[in-house]
């Protein structure tokens, strides 16, 4: 593997040169890393506006956080990195009295190599661990309280939805029926269970895959959480200042593709509405088409095959 690798925390950061080229690096400029992981971006991007670019970086993880850290350690003097949703981007500049964020913002959505496969984070099943997949560990909720406090129609609809199951009632059923007789608590307990309550043909992935990946969505809220910070992160970019997605997930994506579409048209009103009341166009999409990674670099890790990258500016 190639240098993007971070080996210890052990991250393979994906389209690292397209999504840094795509937030048009500049000296001097502020630009956010909303999803600092390992620090394989965030290292590029300050890497490319120093010595007098600004960057903050933000991650609910701690242990990205800390990883981020010691990768872009040399350039400490115009990095920081947050603890914090990306979600809170307009709080955490504000007090630091930045206006504008005068550069772009990237995100680089889903969860890293890191956490999906550390045991003791319960994102996988190829080993036992507690029914975790927190990306922030302090937070309240998680994969134990959805498992065994949905109800039966909420667990079907989050496995319908976010991982679009093909049985998600089956195995909501199975899931209710089984944690009368007590609680269900790790991932190998679960995996089983999934995959005993619906037809299973050899060769294709493990059925659990789709239900654990709704699962992650469901407890991060991750959906929701992207619609929120595009939203809210768009007034606070300067003209010609750059957003950057990387999505994973066919829903990611598209709704990356409608918010862009969204804030780049110039009328959004309903056709029988006279006159027009919508602010004026935010947003020039500058990926017609989302862009993938290489074939050399689908080669090296498998994973980015599946993402797209969106690039668009404010306008
Ligand atoms: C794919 S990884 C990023 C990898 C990083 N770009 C790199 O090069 O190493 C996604 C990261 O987003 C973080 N994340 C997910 N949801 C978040 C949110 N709402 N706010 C901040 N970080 C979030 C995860 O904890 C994870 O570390």
């Amino acid at each position: 593997m190639s240098d993007n690798v971070n080996n210890e925390f052990c991250h393979y950061t994906v389209m690292l040169n397209e999504a840094v080229d795509g937030l048009d690096c500049q000296d001097g400029k502020i630009y956010i890393d909303a999803t600092a992981g390992g620090g394989g971006h965030s290292y590029e991007i300050a890497k490319r506006i120093s010595p007098n670019g600004r960057l903050i970086s933000t991650d609910m993880d701690i242990e990205a956080i800390n990883a981020a850290c010691k990768k872009t350690e040399e350039f400490s003097d115009i990095i920081e990195i947050v603890q914090a949703s990306y979600t809170e981007v307009p709080e955490i500049i504000k007090a630091r009295e930045i206006d504008k964020i005068t550069g772009g913002i990237l995100f680089d959505l889903g969860a890293s190599f890191h956490q999906l496969t550390s045991t003791e984070r319960g994102f996988s099943f190829s080993k036992d661990a507690p029914l975790d997949m927190r990306f922030n560990s302090d937070d309240s909720f998680s994969a134990y309280d959805l498992i065994n406090t949905y109800k039966e129609d909420e667990l079907a609809n989050v496995f319908r939805l976010y991982g679009e199951e093909r049985f998600p009632g089956r195995i909501a059923r199975r899931i209710v029926e089984e944690r009368k007789k007590e609680p269900i608590k790790t991932t190998l307990q679960l995996a089983n269970l999934i995959k005993a309550s619906i037809p299973f043909s050899k060769g294709k992935i493990h059925p659990a895959t789709r239900v654990f990946q709704a699962i992650r969505i469901e407890v991060n809220n991750e959906l929701k959480n992207i619609e929120k910070a595009i939203k809210r992160i768009i007034p606070f970019l300067e003209k010609d200042a750059r957003i950057v997605v990387i999505s994973f997930h066919s829903l990611e994506d598209r709704l990356v593709k409608n918010l862009f579409k969204y804030y780049s048209s110039s009328c959004n009103c309903p056709p029988e509405q006279l006159i027009c009341k919508c602010d004026p166009r935010q947003l020039e999409i500058l990926t017609k088409k989302p862009i993938v990674a290489s074939e050399e670099e689908v080669k090296l890790n498998p994973p980015s095959r599946s993402a797209k990258l969106r690039v668009a500016k404010k306008v």
